[in-house]
């Protein structure tokens, strides 16, 4: 007999993005995101204001899943929903939303991590080749950057991290120096593939084993504008795609090196990008360039990259396949720590 498909929505609101994704098993039928342009006037997310938008956002984010998915609420087996990490004002929308409607549809609920959503991105089945277990994911966005052992779907392990700004932060920092609008990561990808990556020289900042720095770099980065704008008032005009791409080349090379590092201290071949900034090209590039060195390695479909729901979704997926549902009063997690 065969198995009856599962469906399962998951709903993402951590940060600025109101997302909402439906799976058949492990195959996306719709996925939406709300992004929030009220933030770019301040130079970052504005917590109050990312939670309202969520609380409007909400509502037709998931009504307009369910339309493109074309299946009906009451089809429903599970609602996946993001716990933490993220700001607690805007995960408290999703989760109370997913909680009312799974009391109203009278079916499981399941917490996720979000940093576990942005591994499991690579489960979504897209036709695409998958990681095979255990395998080492670097994962990179705004608010993290880790490397992650997964051993299986549902247990992973950090074995080393950034130990302040995050390699998103680095970028968005460094974008705002030079007068890029907030998050300025992919602008500043879009300039680096314009420039020359050799023509200012960084320093990389130092940091223990597998574990990462990068508040120095903007620091450094911050200096040679101050420096150089002393001599010449328009340098950053004159210079900007250089600039970015000097500094962008600076944040790959320290992830490379150290994922490498990870590959070898574990003997784990299988190498995987994870997070926002694994939309960077650099990034995707160097990752892909290194098959020709014996990795074999995975690099994410572009809409599965930054924050969306389908990651919340195929997480939940692996739950339910486990029977790992959640009560009803569990509270959001502003720090969750993955493996917890
Ligand atoms: O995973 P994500 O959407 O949200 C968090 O959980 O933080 O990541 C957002 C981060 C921002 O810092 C943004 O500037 C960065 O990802 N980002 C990029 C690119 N696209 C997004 N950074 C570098 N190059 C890109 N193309
Ligand atoms: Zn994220």
């Amino acid at each position: 007999m065969l198995n009856k498909p599962v469906y399962i929505l998951g709903i993402e609101s951590s940060c600025d993005d109101t997302a909402a994704a439906i799976l058949m098993d492990d195959k996306l039928l719709a996925s939406v995101v709300a992004g929030q342009e009220v933030h770019r006037n301040w130079g970052g997310v504005v917590p109050e204001l990312a939670s309202r938008a969520h609380q409007q956002n909400i509502v037709p984010v998931v009504e307009e899943a369910f339309r493109r998915s074309k299946i009906h609420k009451r089809d429903l087996h599970a609602i996946a929903y993001t716990r933490g990490p993220g700001l607690l004002g805007s995960l408290l929308v999703g989760s109370s939303f997913a909680k009312g409607l799974a009391t109203t549809l009278n079916i499981p609920l399941i917490e996720v991590n979000h940093m576990q959503g942005h591994v499991l991105a690579h489960f979504i089945d897209q036709g695409q080749s998958m990681p095979s277990l255990p395998f080492l994911c670097l994962t990179v966005s705004g608010g993290h950057t880790q490397i992650v052992k997964v051993t299986s779907h549902l247990e992973m392990e950090i074995i080393g991290e950034t130990q302040d700004d995050a390699a998103g932060e680095a970028f968005d920092k460094a974008a705002r120096l030079l007068g890029i609008e907030y998050p300025g990561g992919a602008e500043m990808d879009r300039l680096a593939r314009l420039g020359d990556k050799n023509r200012f020289k960084l320093p990389e900042p130092k940091a223990p084993g597998l574990n990462m720095s990068f508040s120095g770099l903007k620091t450094s980065f911050q200096y040679l504008l101050r420096d150089e704008l002393k001599k010449d008032a328009e340098f950053i005009e004159k210079n900007k795609n250089d600039l970015c791409a000097s500094m962008q080349g600076t944040i790959v090379d320290i992830l490379v090196k150290k994922i490498i590092q990870a590959s070898e201290s574990t003997g784990i071949k299988e190498i995987a990008l994870a997070g926002g900034v694994s939309a960077n090209s650099s990034l995707r590039e160097a990752f892909i360039d290194l098959e020709t060195k014996g990795y074999k390695t995975y690099v994410p479909a572009f809409e599965f990259c930054t924050d969306n729901a389908a990651m919340i979704a195929i997480t939940g997926f692996y739950k339910y396949n486990e029977g790992l549902f959640s009560k009803n009063n569990e509270s959001s997690l502003a720090r969750y720590p993955l493996g917890s």
